[in-house]
């Protein structure tokens, strides 16, 4: 079966967005991937349709009603996740339910290639000040940030991780076997920041590709690229540089 996502979220117009288009949207129009959308709005009761209310204990803002969240919710495990559950394909795994605050566990490409070896997700987005913090216990939700900085909503931050999952998923970028090989970094430079590329012309505004590029020997080529993807990685990012030099033996 394929990776699915839903998306429950009160943009339902947001989606696929940018994910309809190029690599993403060529998978999703093949079927390797399935993004639906649930609107959270659907879900609620009153009159006036209502979907969130004041915080007790004051303050600023507005925070999404939980009654609301969880018959949304439910709907969600009732299309869908449960059937995932009861095993199409025999994995018996449950598809999570996440979802984005800046309060979550930080978005690696770890837990990215974990979400693309499930069966899917469902992504919760949040607006407003957030969820009632009841329905996310009751739901055994796992909160996931893209980052320390505060976004408008969770919409953009469910888009970059199915982004993030799609690319690697079998037959979207080539990829027909393990996924989990094509990672942050590339060619075994696990761990490690992109090193430079080039394409022609040869010089251009008078600056000329590095020679090696050009020798047409390939393993002074790889050992070039690794050299300048461990100065580019301990210039820039000392904290992976730590942790690439801490995992190898
Ligand atoms: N929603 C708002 N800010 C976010 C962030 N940094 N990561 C994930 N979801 C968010």
């Amino acid at each position: 079966a394929a990776w699915r996502s839903l998306v429950l979220t009160l943009f339902p117009e947001m989606f696929p967005g940018p994910l309809g288009q190029s690599l993403a949207g060529k998978a999703l129009d093949k079927g390797l991937w399935a993004l639906d959308v649930l609107d959270i709005r659907d879900f609620a009761r009153d009159k006036h349709r209502s979907v969130d209310d004041t915080p007790f204990g004051g303050g600023a803002g507005m925070v999404m009603r939980p009654d609301v969240v969880d018959a949304a919710l439910c709907a969600a495990k009732d299309g869908w996740t449960g059937r995932v559950q009861d095993g199409e394909e025999g994995s018996g795994r449950k598809a999570p339910v996440l979802y984005l605050s800046p309060r979550g566990r930080l978005l690696t490409q770890g837990l990215v290639r974990d979400l693309a070896a499930g069966p899917g997700v469902a992504l919760l987005c949040g607006r407003y000040e957030g969820v009632d913090e009841r329905v996310l216990e009751a739901h055994d939700v796992l909160e996931v940030s893209l980052g320390d900085y505060v976004l408008s909503g969770g919409e953009t931050a469910a888009l970059v991780l199915m982004d993030a999952v799609v690319r690697l998923l079998p037959g979207v970028m080539g990829n027909e076997d393990s996924p989990g090989e094509e990672s942050f970094g590339e060619e075994g430079f696990e761990g490690l920041l992109e090193y430079p590329l080039y394409t022609r012309p040869a010089e251009w505004q008078g600056r000329a590709v590095p020679e090696v590029l050009t020798s047409g020997h390939h393993e002074k080529i790889r050992l070039w690229r690794r050299a300048q993807a461990e100065e580019i990685t301990k210039r820039r990012r000392p904290d992976l540089w730590a942790r690439y030099m801490k995992d190898r033996p």
